[in-house]
């Protein structure tokens, strides 16, 4: 970014031409909307501007936050530079276009992604100025208070959702063959039961104010009843800011009306992500923010899961049962890579001490099956995610799936760790060279050890029980080869490179 604004100021300081090209060009003054194609239901996209002499100021509104315009100059062939920016969790982050009155249009250009990247632009249109408004600050709940515990999530939740497959190109279709297939292809059985929609549901409000799915959901209610008929739960998706990640309608001053739509609809668990709220409310405000849909929620008397997704900020896991979650998004957004697994997993460690029935710390859902990475690499995420007690939502086609996916994601003894009553999350013991040793303690006295290897090479650990400080198992099952094992003296296992050796021991 200060590469990208370092050039624009280079820009800015050649002479004459420039100037004389700005002086020229029309008035950027109007409202200028582009809608977004192939996005049913989503909002649109505003560039809020006003030109006085060679300075432009306003707003520009993406899909889910307003920047404010910083600095306008010059730039080439009869555009203006436009450098906006917002504040983010006390960091100020910026957003560049050039912009260029064409008639009655406004063409906007995106900066490039890369030096020889092909030039992306689009046209917006000129729209009435009493759309896209930054709108205004709503009050926050003054008293943070302890919402009473909804009573579900015992063990970490399971099921599906939308979001790393599909994205905001979701609909009822899509859904409902995700629901036969969990219902029939053994991940019910193997403790599946959430299906849920992310983010690209909503459109517009109705004239009460009601939310109305956008056409690709023509009926959430039977869509509901759909997946409770395969015995299985529906989940939906939305915002405490006005609009959500991708550029929907959230729930912004509807929070106890949209949980009693959700509640009406037959819906059994909610994300809430911050991303709209993010320049609306300070991060000092968000226990307060979600507190509000917390009882929201619980007034509605449907017993709804309660998600929360503000990717781990403002400590989240120390206030997050305070406000009625569930669960708690602990870092940023997981990719389909072997690297965003393994960051995401790393940073897990230190949070041990705050899951516990009822209220879990989520590494973000799997990305198993997505083809980024090797099924070796994938059952590396499907231990570490069950050592950490973590949410397991599939995000994966489950109509397109090889028999090694579904046998990573229904490795029952697998799932059992996860699933474990106790509800004690695993963390490090060990570190030797690339290879890790977690540990976790199971109910009843049992453990569970995971051996990774995220060397790229196959390599061994060789460590002395009594090092570890851990008595010598007397028995003991490996949960992938679905052997019994044998102990000696020593903790003793080779691992594949970015594999993982998974124990259950007494
Ligand atoms: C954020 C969340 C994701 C997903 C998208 C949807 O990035 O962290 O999990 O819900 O929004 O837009």
């Amino acid at each position: 970014m200060i590469a990208t604004i370092m050039n624009t100021r280079l820009v800015r300081f050649f002479p004459l031409l420039l100037l004389a090209v700005a002086c020229s060009a029309a008035d950027l003054t109007g409202n200028w909307a582009i809608t977004p194609p192939n996005a049913e239901g989503a909002k649109k996209l505003y560039f809020k501007l006003k030109q006085e002499g060679s300075n432009v100021t306003g707003t520009i509104r993406t899909e889910h936050v307003y920047y404010f315009v910083k600095e306008s100059s010059p730039g080439p062939e009869d555009t203006t530079n436009l450098i906006a920016s917002m504040i983010d969790n006390g960091n100020e982050r910026f957003i560049q276009y050039q912009v260029k009155r064409v008639g009655d249009d406004l063409h906007i250009i995106y900066p490039r992604r890369r030096p020889n990247a092909p030039v992306r632009a689009t046209v917006a249109k000129r729209v009435p100025d009493s759309e896209g408004a930054y709108p205004a600050r709503l009050p926050i709940p003054a008293k943070l208070r302890q919402v009473p515990y909804n009573g579900l999530a015992k063990t970490p939740p399971m099921g599906w959702n939308s979001w790393n497959k599909f994205g905001a190109a979701i609909d009822d279709a899509t859904i409902r063959a995700m629901a036969d297939l969990m219902a029939s292809n053994g991940m019910k059985e193997a403790g599946y039961q959430y299906i849920n929609i992310d983010d690209g549901w909503a459109s517009v409000r109705d004239a009460k104010g009601e939310i109305v799915p956008n056409k690709k959901f023509p009926d959430m209610k039977a869509l509901a009843d759909y997946v409770h008929s395969k015995g299985l739960k529906l989940g939906i998706y939305s915002s405490p800011g006005p609009d959500t990640c991708a550029g929907y309608e959230g729930s912004y001053g509807h929070e106890e009306q949209d949980a009693a739509t959700f509640a009406k609809w037959g819906v059994d668990a909610l994300k809430y992500d911050w991303c709209g709220a993010i320049n609306i409310y300070t991060s000092d405000e968000m226990q307060a923010v979600y507190q509000k849909m917390g009882e929201a929620l619980l007034a509605t008397k449907r017993p709804i899961l309660y998600s929360l997704c503000q990717y781990g900020r403002a400590e989240v896991w120390k206030w997050g049962p305070e406000v009625g979650g569930n669960l708690w998004r602990t870092t940023g957004d997981i990719t389909d890579t072997w690297e965003s697994m393994k960051g995401i997993g790393d940073r897990q460690n230190s949070l041990a001490q705050f899951a516990a029935p009822g209220h879990w710390n989520d590494p973000d859902m799997l990305e198993i099956g997505n083809g980024g990475m090797t099924d070796t690499e994938y059952r590396t995420h499907m231990s570490w995610w069950a050592m950490l007690a973590a949410p397991l939502l599939a995000g994966n086609d489950l109509r397109k799936m090889t028999p090694e996916t579904l046998a990573i994601l229904t490795n029952r003894d697998i799932i059992a760790i996860d699933q474990d009553k106790a509800g004690k999350q695993g963390a490090r013991i060990l570190r030797t060279g690339n290879l890790e040793v977690w540990l976790r303690e199971l109910d009843g006295g049992e453990r569970a050890i995971a051996i990774f290897n995220f060397g790229p090479e196959q390599g061994s650990v060789n460590v002395k029980w009594a090092d570890l400080r851990i008595a010598k198992p007397v028995k003991g099952r490996d949960l992938w080869l679905q052997k019994d094992l044998t102990f000696g003296d020593a903790l003793t296992a080779t691992v594949p490179s970015h594999g993982t050796v998974m124990w259950r021991v007494k």
